[in-house]
């Protein structure tokens, strides 16, 4: 059993990343900026939002963080929110923004999508970028599957003519990835299933994987029984879990029951330090492209 390590690749590439910048730089050129909305102080957000920050120092990149607040008693009004869009949209020293989800319920996050411009959508969400990727076309990539296509071919691990399992159908992460894994071209080629909740008998469609990638948000979820002999495992998962041990009271855990499976596979990848990393790295790899394409 190998581990992939998502953290010490993501290093890698922002190394290479950083290199690019400073070539910029002598040439003259703008350093890449990225912008990020984030409303409230969901713990994960904020934690995810300081990660991206902290990567663009990293990448030689100006970042900006526009917070709002939003409460029970004075609710952020979509109108605001569509108003700091718009803005950023127009202001040509921004080259790609982020609007960090989950929003409050209130707010029609698709409608929040949809008004970012998508050649500054550095997440890849907006259906223009969702469609463009769909049938091949330039685009930006959604991050987490960009991450786990370019973690699998730094690690020679290539999905051609493999049985691709996505276990989860999310926008941001199951749906994209069947897309990048079935995509002609020697990088992808896979034959993929996607299960999700109403899928039956689901470790018989695991089991059958030689690639499998769990990205439910279930801890623990994946049993060894589900997973066959030499299998490559990609965990998405990153739920907090209660854990008296530690100072937060919480920490990380993915949808693998990682003991137990772990031994069975060929390639894993552990939780922290997997997939999340690279998920930071294919942001800056996007704004990057997107500062390019400004040049
Ligand atoms: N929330 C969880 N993952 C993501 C992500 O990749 N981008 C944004 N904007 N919000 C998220």
């Amino acid at each position: 059993m190998q581990l992939i390590d998502g953290k010490n690749t993501a290093a890698e590439i922002k190394a290479e990343i950083a290199e690019k910048v400073a070539a910029r730089k002598a040439a003259g050129k703008k350093q890449p900026h990225l912008a990020a909305i984030l409303v409230g102080h969901d713990g994960g957000s904020e934690s995810y939002v300081a990660n991206k920050i902290k990567a663009c120092e990293e990448c030689g990149f100006r970042s900006s963080l526009i917070r709002f607040e939003s409460t029970e008693e004075a609710p952020l009004q979509e109108k605001t929110l569509l108003e700091a869009i718009a803005r950023l949209n127009a202001d040509p020293d921004v080259d790609g923004f982020i609007v960090q989800l989950p929003l409050p319920r209130h707010i029609d996050e698709q409608r929040i999508i949809e008004a970012i411009d998508p050649a500054k959508d550095v997440d890849g969400f907006h259906p223009t970028n969702v469609g463009r990727q769909s049938i091949g076309l330039p685009c930006f990539h959604s991050a987490t599957p960009y991450g786990i296509m370019e973690l699998l071919r730094r690690y020679g691990i290539s999905p051609r003519g493999k049985q691709v399992v996505i276990v989860g159908r999310s926008n941001i992460v199951g749906k994209p990835l069947a897309a990048m894994m079935m995509q002609k071209g020697s990088d992808a080629d896979a034959t993929v299933t996607v299960c999700h909740s109403a899928t039956p008998n689901l470790a018989d469609v695991t089991r059958r994987a030689d690639i499998l990638v769990c990205a439910m948000g279930r801890p623990g979820f994946i049993s060894a029984d589900m997973v066959k002999d030499g299998a490559t495992v990609i965990d998405v998962g990153t739920t907090r879990v209660p854990d008296a041990t530690r100072k937060s009271g919480w920490r990380l855990r993915g949808d693998v029951d990682f003991d137990t499976v772990a031994p069975k596979c060929s390639f894993i990848t552990p939780v922290p330090g997997g997939v999340g990393p690279m998920t930071i790295v294919s942001l800056m790899r996007n704004t990057l492209i997107a500062a390019e394409q400004r040049d």
